[in-house]
């Protein structure tokens, strides 16, 4: 038997998905009962004994997920892009739980002249964590970039000249200020979507499927258009 027969297991990451996902959680009657940030534990227990939320990287979420470490997970749309270049299926996305809210934008140095260096046709330096969405936007614009992979601190690419441009988050645009760093373009927006495990969803429907519906009409409520 697996190890995680006959319990539901919601993988989240620590940070602003876990305390935005915290308030959808007790709208569906489910408290976690310890603390990430307190604790090093990586399994917490809940207020119901089946169900059970496990703290993962960001990025391993839809891993998680896709292939049933965690029966459903919360994670940014822009991690679920650039997973899902890499991976086939298995993964249902049944909600938009429209928390974690930011943008995935260009930046670059206040002195770079971003416009003429795309209206001449130059090469660009992207460095990015985000390669795929990068990829394809550089690419629906017609300019040729050299990406750059990053794993953290992409601010500091244009400033070290590593990179002319970054392709990151950008939420309040703090971090950008606080660099010298102003955003040219803005690629998309983002927020936090709910992942289901396929198999997940026909074998433990009667317990994953109430909850799909609580965290839904929650989005309702505590969010309204
Ligand atoms: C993101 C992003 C920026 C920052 C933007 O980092 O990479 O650094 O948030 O937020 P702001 O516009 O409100 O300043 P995050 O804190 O998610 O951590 P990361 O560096 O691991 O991506």
């Amino acid at each position: 038997m697996k190890p995680n027969a006959g319990m539901v297991t919601l993988a989240l990451s620590k940070g602003r998905i876990f305390d935005e996902t915290l308030p959808l959680l007790q709208a569906a009657g489910i408290k976690v009962l310890e603390d990430p940030e307190k604790s090093r534990k990586l399994i917490l227990t809940t207020s119901r004994p089946e169900v059970r939320v496990i703290i993962v990287r960001a990025t391993d979420v839809p891993t998680y997920v896709q292939y049933g470490g965690a029966d459903l997970g919360v994670t940014g749309l822009d991690t679920l892009i650039e997973h899902g270049a890499a991976a086939g299926g298995g993964l249902y996305q049944p909600l938009d739980l429209q928390i974690a809210r930011c943008r995935v934008s260009v930046a670059v140095r206040v002195d770079f002249d971003y416009a003429s260096a795309v209206r001449q046709g130059s090469r660009l330096k992207v460095a990015t964590k985000y390669v795929n969405i990068a990829r394809d936007f550089f690419a629906a614009k017609g300019v040729h970039v050299d990406l750059i992979k990053l794993y953290g601190s992409m601010e500091l690419a244009p400033l070290t000249g590593l990179a002319d441009a970054i392709v990151d988050l950008v939420s309040t645009g703090n971090t950008l200020k606080a660099n010298q760093l102003v955003e040219v373009e803005r690629i998309m927006d983002i927020s936090s979507r709910l992942v289901v495990n396929q198999a997940a969803l026909k074998l433990k429907r009667d317990a994953i499927r109430p909850l799909i519906d609580s965290f839904a009409a929650a989005v309702g409520k505590l969010q309204p258009a």
